[in-house]
C-alpha cells in the first residue's frame, strides 16, 4: 500500500468523465465483433428446429448443399467432436448441450443444422432449403402455470416462522409473478472464429472473455493456451452475453473443418431463444407483523421456469433474509421445467424479481397497517446482516430512504388512493427498496509508467459498455498520479492477464486492489531507480523512500516534495517499470468478518388518466449508497438506464410463448415492448451517498451495474396503487389491468 494516502479521496477517482471510448463509438471506428472480417471469410447460418418437443427423424441436406457459394451444410453427422465442460470446472456455461450433439429436441429455435456458404445471403438461403423431418412431436409444455416438480428447497431460515405467522395480529400472504423477459441488447450476438490449425482466435461477443476461453477451449478439446477471445467492445450484454452459447461453437467447429474463418452472427428472432432469459417467476410471499409495524415473520416460497438440461436457478429469494429485520424467516426455491431455451442471469438476477414480490408485499403491509411505507420500512431498519450473523461492511439504507423522501417530497404525499389530483390526471406515488451484493473476483493486471509519462493499464477485462475502459483509467490516473488522458487502456483480449468478469456488478471494485498493488510494484522499482541514482535522493536508503501519485519522496515529506516517476526513468536511462497486480476475489468464499451489499431506495410518481386510460412515469428519485462512486457521469447513466430498463420490467416486457409449437410468438423487437423515449420519466434524479467501503476495498468503490433495477418495478407497481386502487401482482401491467379501476 502507499504511504499516507487515502485511496478514496485520490484526485481524478470521484469526478465526472465522459467515456474514453466515446468518441470511438460515435465515429465508428470501434470494432465489434461481428465487425472483424477476413479475406476468406465465411458466412454460416443456422438452421433452427420449428418443435419445442419431439426429435429430429431425418435431415435431408441435398437441395442446400447443391446451392450457389454453399461449401457445407453441417448436421449432428458432420460437425466434429463437441465436448461437455467437466463438471469440476469453474469455467461457466447455461447451455451445456454441446449444439447438435443428439437428435432430441427440447425448445423450439433449436439449432438442428448449419449451412455455411461464401456470402451471408448464401447461407441464408441454404439453410431455408434444409429439410427437417421430425418424429415423436408431442404438445410442448410452456404454461406459466408453475407448480414445483419436487420438493422446494430451503435457502435461508430462522426461529419458528410458521408458528409466528399463526399468532401475529396482523398477516399478509400473496403470490407475485414476473414472466419471462429477453434481454435485447442492441448488438446481436455474434461469433468470428479463425483456426490456424492449432490455434483458435474467437471474436465474441462476451461480458467474460476469460471464461470464454475456459468453456471453448473444454468444448472444442484443445489446451486452454490454444484459445484466444477477442471482445474489444460490446453492445451491451445485461447478462446475455456472461456465458458462451451454441453458436459460438458453431462456427468454431466449421472453421476448424474448413480451414477458413467463419462468422455467424445470431438473428433478433434467434435471440428470443438461443441465447437465454430471465426465467418466469411465481413467488408467495407471507409477512406477519406486530400492529406497530415490526415484522414477525416472513415467508418467501418460490418456482422458477427451467429449462430442460439446465441448471440456471433465479434466486428470488437472495436477499429476502437480511433487508429487513425480522427474527423469523424462511426461504424456499424450487422450479418447473418447461420446453424453452436455458435460461440465464439477467440484470439483477434473482435479486430483481425477487424485490419486486417482497417490495410489492411491504407496500402492501403498510397499507394493512394504515402505516406510510417509508416509516415501515425504517421501523424494519436490521442492526446486522441477520442470516448470516455479521454486521454489514457500511449500511445506509435508511438514509436512502429519507434522502429520497426529502428530495421527492413525499411528505405531501396523501395516502389515500387516487386522492392526489391534477386535473383529469391522478397522480399516484410509490417506494421501494433496492439492494445488490458487493464481492470482487480474481483478477490481475500489468501497470507499466513510461519514460515519456504516459501510463498503460492491460487486463483481460472488457467494457460492456457501462464505462469499463474509463473508470480503469480514472483509477490508474489517480493512483500514478498522471491525467486520465495520458492512460492507455488495454483490455477485451484473453491473452492478457486474467481481468474479471463484468458480472455481478464487480468488475470495477475487483479492479481496485489490482491496480493498487500493480502501480505501487512498478512503485518500488522507482524507488530502488531513485536510490540509486545521483541525484535529489543521494544517500538515501530506499526503505525510507515511498511512491506516492507517481512521485518518489522521503517518507517524512509530502508527496509534492518528490520526483516524478518520468524524470526517474529519464534519469536512469530506463523506458519503463512494470508492475504486477494479483488479488483473490471474495465472490463464493463464505463472507467472515462483514456482509457486504449496496443498498438504495426508488421513489416514483406515476400519472394516470382514467377517461383516456393512459398511465405514465412522470418522475424518479434515487438514492444509492454503492459505497465510493469512481465516475459519477457513468455511474448516475448506469442507474437512469436501470430504471429506463425498469419501466419495461414493469409495464412492457414479457416474452410469451405459443402453447402449440413453443415458439416466442413475439420475437422481434416490434412486437417484445420495451421502454422508448416516449415512456421515459420527464426527470429521473440520481444522488450517490458516496459513503466508501473501505472494508470491502481500499477505494471504497462497490458496483453499480445492476442495483438499479432492483426495486423499480415495485415503486411502479405501488405507485399505480396509489393512482388507480389497483394492485397489480403479476408483472407487466397492463393497462387494461387498470380498466377495473373505479376512479374516474
Ligand atoms: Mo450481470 S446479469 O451479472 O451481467
Amino acid at each position: 500500500m502507499p504511504q499516507n494516502d487515502n485511496l478514496t479521496t485520490l484526485p481524478v477517482v470521484g469526478r465526472a468523465r465522459k467515456r474514453i471510448d466515446g468518441p470511438l463509438k460515435v465515429s465508428g471506428t470501434a470494432r465489434y465483433a461481428a465487425d472483424f472480417d477476413f479475406p476468406t471469410l465465411l458466412y454460416a447460418v443456422p438452421v433452427c428446429a420449428t418443435i419445442a418437443n419431439g426429435r429430429v427423424a431425418s435431415i435431408d441436406t441435398s437441395a442446400a448443399a447443391a446451392m450457389p457459394g454453399v461449401r457445407k451444410i453441417y448436421t449432428h453427422e458432420n460437425i466434429g467432436t463437441l465436448y461437455q465442460v467437466s463438471k469440476t470446472s469453474k469455467a461457466m456455461v447455461d447451455e451445456k448441450r454441446p449444439p447438435l450433439s443428439d437428435d432430441t429436441i427440447r425448445y423450439y429455435g433449436q439449432y438442428v443444422a448449419l449451412a455455411v456458404a461464401d456470402t451471408y445471403e448464401h447461407a441464408v438461403a441454404a439453410a431455408r432449403a434444409v429439410k427437417v423431418h421430425y418424429a415423436d412431436i408431442k404438445a410442448p409444455s410452456v404454461s406459466t402455470e408453475l407448480s414445483a416438480a419436487q420438493k422446494p428447497e430451503t435457502q435461508t431460515e430462522r426461529g419458528d416462522p410458521d408458528g409466528a405467522y399463526e399468532k401475529a395480529p396482523i398477516k399478509l400472504d400473496h403470490t407475485y409473478s414476473t414472466p419471462t423477459e429477453t434481454h435485447n441488447p442492441i448488438e446481436l450476438h455474434a461469433s468470428v472464429a479463425v483456426w490456424d490449425g492449432s490455434h483458435f482466435t474467437l471474436y465474441e461477443t462476451t461480458q467474460a472473455i476469460m471464461n470464454y476461453r475456459a468453456v471453448m477451449a473444454q468444448m472444442l478439446g484443445v489446451p486452454t493456451d490454444n484459445v484466444r477471445v477477442i471482445t474489444e467492445y460490446l453492445g451491451t450484454g445485461f447478462g446475455g452475453k456472461l456465458w458462451p452459447w451454441s453458436q459460438a461453437l458453431l462456427a468454431a467447429a466449421a472453421a476448424r473443418d474448413l480451414h477458413q474463418p467463419v462468422k455467424l452472427v445470431v438473428s433478433r428472432q434467434m435471440m428470443f431463444h438461443n441465447v437465454g432469459h430471465r426465467p418466469h417467476t411465481q413467488q408467495r410471499v407471507r409477512f406477519a407483523a406486530e400492529k406497530d409495524g415490526r415484522l414477525v415473520s416472513i415467508h418467501h416460497d418460490y418456482i422458477d421456469q427451467r429449462a430442460l438440461l439446465s441448471d440456471y436457478q433465479e434466486d428470488c429469494g437472495e436477499a429476502t433474509g437480511m433487508l429487513y429485520s425480522s427474527p423469523n424467516v424462511r426461504v424456499t426455491g424450487a422450479y418447473a421445467e418447461r420446453n424453452v431455451g436455458p435460461g440465464t442471469s439477467m440484470r439483477g438476477p434473482g435479486k430483481v424479481p425477487g424485490l419486486f414480490a417482497l417490495e410489492s408485499a411491504m407496500d402492501e403491509l403498510a397499507i394493512a397497517l394504515q402505516m406510510d411505507p417509508v416509516a415501515l420500512r425504517l421501523k424494519n431498519e436490521p442492526a446486522k446482516d441477520e442470516m448470516k450473523n455479521i454486521p454489514f461492511s457500511s449500511r445506509h439504507l435508511p438514509e436512502c430512504l429519507t434522502r429520497g423522501a426529502e428530495v421527492f417530497g413525499w411528505s405531501r404525499r396523501n395516502p389515500a388512493v387516487g386522492s392526489m389530483r391534477e386535473g383529469d390526471t391522478i397522480l399516484g406515488w410509490g417506494v421501494a427498496a433496492c439492494t445488490w451484493m458487493a464481492e470482487r473476483f480474481s483478477a490481475e493486471a500489468n501497470v507499466t509508467l513510461f519514460n515519456n509519462g504516459t501510463v498503460q493499464v492491460a487486463s483481460g477485462t472488457q467494457d460492456i459498455g457501462t464505462g469499463t475502459y474509463t473508470v480503469i483509467a480514472q483509477m490508474t490516473a489517480g493512483l500514478a498520479g498522471v491525467d486520465v488522458d495520458a492512460v492507455k487502456v488495454v483490455i477485451g483480449d484473453s491473452n492478457l492477464p486474467p481481468g474479471p468478469w463484468s458480472g455481478g456488478s464487480m468488475a470495477t471494485g475487483s479492479m481496485v486492489p489490482v491496480l493498487i498493488q500493480a502501480v505501487e510494484q512498478a512503485g518500488q522499482q522507482l524507488i530502488a531507480m531513485a536510490a540509486e541514482e545521483d541525484g535529489d535522493f543521494k544517500g538515501v536508503k530506499s526503505d525510507q523512500l515511498a511512491f506516492t501519485q507517481g512521485k518518489v519522496h522521503r517518507k517524512d515529506q509530502s508527496p509534492d516534495s518528490g520526483r516524478h516517476f518520468r524524470d526517474i526513468l529519464t534519469a536512469a536511462h530506463a523506458a519503463q517499470v512494470e508492475g504486477h497486480g494479483k488479488a483473490k476475489g471474495t465472490f463464493g468464499q463464505k463472507q467472515k468478518e462483514y456482509s457486504t451489499h449496496s443498498f438504495g431506495a426508488h421513489f416514483v410518481e406515476v400519472a394516470w388518466q382514467p377517461a383516456i386510460a393512459r398511465l405514465r412515469i412522470n418522475r424518479t428519485v434515487t438514492v444509492m449508497d454503492a459505497g465510493r462512486i469512481i465516475n459519477p457521469l457513468t455511474g448516475a447513466n448506469q442507474i437512469e438506464g436501470a430504471i429506463v430498463m425498469g419501466i419495461g420490467m414493469a409495464l412492457f416486457e414479457e416474452t410469451r410463448y405459443d402453447p402449440r409449437n413453443g415458439k416466442a410468438v413475439n420475437s422481434n423487437l416490434a412486437d417484445y415492448l420495451m421502454t422508448s423515449h416516449a415512456d421515459m420519466p420527464g426527470q429521473m434524479d440520481v444522488i450517490f451517498l458516496d459513503y466508501p467501503d473501505i472494508h470491502f476495498n481500499a477505494m471504497g468503490a462497490r458496483g453499480i451495474g445492476e442495483i438499479g433495477l432492483t426495486g423499480i418495478a415495485a415503486a411502479i407497481a405501488n405507485a399505480v396503487y396509489h393512482a388507480t386502487g389497483v394492485r397489480v401482482r403479476d408483472l407487466p401491467i397492463h393497462v387494461e389491468d387498470l380498466l377495473t379501476s373505479k376512479l374516474v
